[in-house]
Formats: C-alpha cells, structure tokens, sequence
C-alpha cells in the first residue's frame, strides 16, 4: 500500500512519511519494498541532497508489522525488510529522522543508519527483540555494546528496556531532544534543509570517511544477525511471543528450556 509511505519533494529534500497511524505506523513489508525503492531512486537522482523520515508529529513506529511477522516472516536476506536496510546503510547522501512517539525495534534501529536524529523528549524508544522471542538486528548487536558500553546495551537489547527522546540524546543515540513532537520535526526539517545549500560532494566524502571504521564488519553483523532474526522468527518461542501480542495477553514462555 504506497498511501502508507507518503513522499514528498521540497527543492533538493526528499521527506519519506510514514503513515500507517491507525497500526502506529507498523512497518509491512509493502512499505520497506517502497521505502527501499525511493532511497534506491535518489540515491541516483543528482537532485536529491537530503533525505528525512518521519512518521509526522505523533509517531513515530511501532516496528515491524507483527502480523506481516506471523504471515509472512521475512526469513531470507532477500525480504523488502532487507532491501530497506541495505538501501539505508548503503546511502551516501545525508539522512535526518525526526521522531516522536513510540519508536520500537526497527523503529529504533534504523536511527543507528541515520546522520542526525530529532526526538521528542517524550519519545518511547524500545527494541523488545528478546522479548519476541528473537534477536538483535540492523547492526544494534555490533553498535549498541561499543556505544553504550555492555551493561548499558544489555538492558536495552537483552531486556528489551525502553528509554525516551531525552535519554536517546543523552546517551548519543540521537543528536537532540525537543520539547514536543512538532518541535522535533520542524527540526528535523530545518537541520534537513540546511544540506541543500552544502557542496554535495564534500558532504558524501565526509559522511563515508565518518561511517569507514568498522564498516566491513557492521554490514557483515547486519546480515548474520538478519539470517539469526529469520530463523528465530520461526522459532516456538517466537511463535508464542508474536500470538501473545495479536490475542493482547502476557506471553508465556514457561515450558520452553
Ligand atoms: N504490528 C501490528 N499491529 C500493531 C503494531 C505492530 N508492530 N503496533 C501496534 N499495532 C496495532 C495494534 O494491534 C492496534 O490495532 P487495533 O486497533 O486493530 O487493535 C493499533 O495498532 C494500536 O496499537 P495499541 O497497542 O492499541 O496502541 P498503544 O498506544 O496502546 O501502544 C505501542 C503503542 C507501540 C506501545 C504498542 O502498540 C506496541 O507495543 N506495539 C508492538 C511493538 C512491537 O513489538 N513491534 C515489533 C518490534 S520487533
């Protein structure tokens, strides 16, 4: 459904908004497949000096749609959850997010993809991977652990903790917090913009040398945490995770050893 990817062009800014509110802007994977096709697109459009995603002032997502995981589980490195990534960490222009609202799994990985980040100081950050029954994804095992230190990423990534724009920003995660979310992304829109008058090259060349160190081995990390994720998700405890979240109970992982 591309109504659920709104994209829309000012000068050289090429705005991607999510807009899927009545689910939280949960991702399916008709969205990655568009999201990964417009990056693909101004990637080679010598017109397009920024990019920023959004999920508007309220919203930001909910994650992968958990439905999509139940029906459809993305379980080869071929899936439109894929693409997306690879078109995002692939991507030598600037990308700015401006966040607001829930931001959970993905929602929260992919600002680890991102150059600048705009959040909400109320914004509810989450990646509850383990407590799907799954694991890590889009780098975070690799990023998270040296950014934050190991303890610190383990209540995040183990416990699947959730934190707030204000934390995001303090811990380095986001460049900074706002007041709310229309202030969040009016920023996100302003700090966008300000690439467009930047020599675009200069831009790219430092934007590489910037992501260089490690960058072999992040983009091997992504795929073998993808091939783990995809054999998780079919998993009896991922099984019993996801059903809990559509029947709105507890998931009870008890007989699993
Ligand atoms: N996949 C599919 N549907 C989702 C969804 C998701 N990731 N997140 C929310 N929805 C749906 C809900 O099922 C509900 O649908 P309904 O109105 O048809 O019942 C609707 O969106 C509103 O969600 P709700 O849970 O009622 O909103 P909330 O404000 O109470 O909570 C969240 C918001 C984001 C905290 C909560 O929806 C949530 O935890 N979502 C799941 C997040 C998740 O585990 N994502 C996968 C990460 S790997």
């Amino acid at each position: 459904m591309t109504e659920h990817v709104v994209v829309e062009r000012e000068d050289g800014l090429l705005t991607l908004r999510l807009n899927r509110l009545d689910k939280m802007n949960a991702l399916t994977r008709a969205m990655y497949s568009r999201l990964a096709e417009v990056l693909e697109e101004a990637q080679n459009d010598a017109s397009v000096r920024s990019v920023l995603i959004t999920g508007g002032a309220e919203c930001f997502t909910s994650g992968n749609d958990v439905a999509d995981f139940l029906q459809a589980p993305p379980t080869s490195t071929d899936s439109p959850v894929f693409h997306f990534m690879r078109a995002l960490f692939e991507f030598s222009k600037p990308v700015v997010a401006a966040v607001s609202g829930p931001a959970v799994g993905i929602g929260t990985t992919l600002l680890l993809h991102c150059d600048l980040v705009y959040v909400s100081r109320d914004a509810k950050l989450k990646m509850p991977f383990v407590n799907l029954g799954l694991c890590p994804e889009f780098g975070s095992s690799l990023i998270l652990p040296r950014l934050l230190g190991q303890a610190k990423a383990a209540e995040l990534l183990l416990l699947g903790e959730g934190f707030t724009g204000e934390q995001a920003a303090q811990w380095g995660i986001a460049s900074d917090a706002l007041d709310d979310g229309p202030t969040a992304l009016a920023k996100g829109r302003e700090m966008a913009r300000r690439f467009l008058d930047l020599a675009p090259s200069a831009v790219a060349d430092s934007k590489r040398l910037m992501r260089a160190p490690g960058r072999d081995e992040l983009r091997r990390v992504i795929e073998e945490e993808g091939l783990l994720f995809g054999q998780r998700l079919k998993s009896p405890e991922a099984l019993e995770a996801l059903s809990a979240f559509m029947q709105r109970r507890k998931p009870d992982f008890s007989r699993f050893v």
